[in-house]
């Protein structure tokens, strides 16, 4: 791992940044991240956004989702800046957000024509488990991966809780 990688949780202050990764890299996406999921994940709710570091600028981030009711988390706009790609960056933030993930499986779409991630997810332990077709608005369709985290199934409800609930 490239020791000046600095990776950890993103702050309020990192959106205009992110928001100007994310037109560059998934513009007219119509599933973008909004301003106001973002200060939502940030301020510790309904996920993480995972972001890399190298001196004073935003390398990449990476978007993780949880909802309460799913044995899953769903990773979503990963992204390095081109000016810090084929360092390790995205794979060190796949790594991050299977290591923090509080759900034991991690699931996340990809295009068939994006083989570099499609590579680093195959890379990082995902699996291919599916494939949505014409998910995008250009008709192209989505592969599901799935991969295996290090958490546990703890959320779940004990079947003691559920007889006592
Ligand atoms: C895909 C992307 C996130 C990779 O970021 P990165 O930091 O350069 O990737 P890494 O250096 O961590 O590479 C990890 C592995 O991914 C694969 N990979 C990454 N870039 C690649 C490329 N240009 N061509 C082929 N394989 C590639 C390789 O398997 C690589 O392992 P290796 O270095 O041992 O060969 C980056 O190119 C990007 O932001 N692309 C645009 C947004 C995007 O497509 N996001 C994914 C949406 S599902």
């Amino acid at each position: 791992m490239d020791p000046s990688i600095r990776y950890g949780g993103a702050s309020f202050d990192d959106w205009p940044t992110i928001a100007a990764l994310q037109q560059m890299m998934f513009r007219d996406d119509p599933t973008a991240l909004l301003q106001e999921e973002f200060m939502f994940v940030c301020g510790g709710q309904g996920g993480q956004l995972h972001v890399a570091r190298c001196g004073d600028s935003l390398a990449g981030y990476l978007l993780s989702r949880q909802k309460s009711y799913l044995p899953w988390e769903t990773m979503a706009f990963l992204a390095v800046d081109p000016r810090f790609r084929r360092r390790g960056i995205a794979g060190g933030l796949v790594q991050k957000a299977l290591d923090d993930a509080q759900r034991p499986f991690m699931r996340l779409h990809v295009r068939p024509s994006n083989l570099a991630a499609l590579d680093l997810y195959e890379k990082a332990g995902f699996r291919q488990i599916g494939r949505r077709s014409n998910n995008h608005a250009d008709g192209e369709d989505s592969i599901i991966m799935m991969g295996r985290t290090g958490a546990s199934l703890t959320f779940w409800p004990s079947d003691q809780a559920t007889k006592t609930a």
